[in-house]
């Protein structure tokens, strides 16, 4: 292990204590891009884990990162309906927007201006560097990297420090994003005066879901069972499901990957232990061990499809709720841009 996971790991741990003694201390930030719906892989990866910290009385900022679209591709596709579906997607699960802060890039300029002083912080060899711009583009096939591309983790960190957070929520991957936002925030601070906290990443355990066919979950693969579907879509996706020939279900990650992650969701939505749930289906096989599946997954997001049901059937609310989000970042962005500028003696008048 690097010294930098190590101490990622420790601060993570740090924060991780906090949550339980000083909530009021904690502000969490997180974002998604907005590329479609969410499924149930960010539900057990991530949305989870923002429901514990908004019911530890930790204050949410939840961003909705649409700039963040455009970084490796060319079109953003239907930018306006995969907003929407986020904002149905973090509401019906139970963010609550009288506690939580949800916002979208676009709609904040005094971010997105904190960009022009953190790139003057940050040297060029430092973003080439970056490991998870580098996979994020091998993995999108992209040659020729875009300049929003190189210079996104500088946006990230304006993303976090814009408002002061302290806690990120993340994955593994983000860790080099996250080292870059406390590094920028060092340097700001060091050469204009205190200014920003440094933030530490929160880990979450990697409770790690897989698509249908035992690969990672990717809307394109069409191996997705998303929070939006219906009983009867994911029953049909659920039939899809790859499984092997032997009819003894056992829970075995090793040697029988596409099988454990079947289990993995049903022992998630249960919260019964793998070994258990693979014990009760027993030689039951593939077909029983869907029907388990198929069972757990609608019974587990029945209330969550209900009320993302309701909210999409009021898009005057959620608008409000996104205009109301959009109205607070920007007046927590202004006077942080304010208070930045004012540091760096570029206050005028
Ligand atoms: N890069 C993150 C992702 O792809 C999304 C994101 C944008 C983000 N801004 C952020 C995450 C700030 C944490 C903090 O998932």
């Amino acid at each position: 292990m690097t010294d930098s996971l190590r101490a990622a790991e420790e601060r993570s741990a740090a924060i991780e204590a906090r949550i339980a003694t000083h909530p009021a201390d904690l502000r969490m930030l997180t974002g998604d891009r907005p590329t479609g719906a969410l499924h149930i892989g960010h539900y057990f990866g991530s949305i989870a884990n923002r429901l514990k910290l908004q019911a530890a009385g930790v204050e949410i900022f939840q961003l909705i990162a649409d700039y963040q679209v455009i970084t490796d591709r060319e079109v953003a596709g239907d930018i306006r309906a995969s907003v929407r579906n986020l904002l149905l997607d973090n509401l019906a699960s139970g963010i609550d927007p009288d506690r939580a802060t949800i916002f979208t890039h676009s709609a904040v300029p005094a971010l997105n201006q904190l960009m022009l002083p953190f790139l003057s912080l940050v040297s060029v060899a430092e973003l080439q560097r970056n490991p998870t711009v580098k996979e994020e583009a091998a993995s999108a096939g992209i040659t020729s990297i875009n300049g929003l591309m190189l210079t996104y983790p500088v946006h990230q960190a304006a993303d976090i420090l814009f408002c002061k957070a302290n806690v990120v929520p993340v994955g593994k991957d983000q860790l080099p994003h996250i080292e870059q936002t406390r590094v920028i925030a060092r340097r700001f601070n060091e050469r204009y005066g205190a200014t920003f906290p440094e933030p530490g990443a929160l880990l979450s355990e990697a409770t790690n879901v897989l698509g249908t066919d035992g690969t990672k979950m990717s809307k394109s693969k069409g191996n997705v069972i998303e929070l939006r579907m219906t009983a009867d879509e994911t029953a049909r996706k659920i039939k899809g499901a790859k499984t092997d020939s032997d009819r003894q279900i056992t829970y075995d990650p090793q040697n029988r990957p596409e099988v454990a992650n079947l289990i993995k969701i049903v022992s998630m939505c249960e919260g019964t232990k793998p070994s258990q749930v693979a014990a009760e289906i027993g030689d039951g096989g593939g077909g029983g061990l869907k029907a388990r599946l198929t069972d757990a997954v609608n019974s587990y997001f029945a209330p969550l499809r209900e009320r993302r049901a309701e909210l999409e059937a009021d898009p005057g609310y959620v608008d409000e709720v996104l205009g109301r989000g959009n109205d607070r970042a920007n007046e927590i962005a202004d006077a942080t841009l304010d208070d930045v500028r004012d540091k760096m003696g570029m206050t005028y008048s």
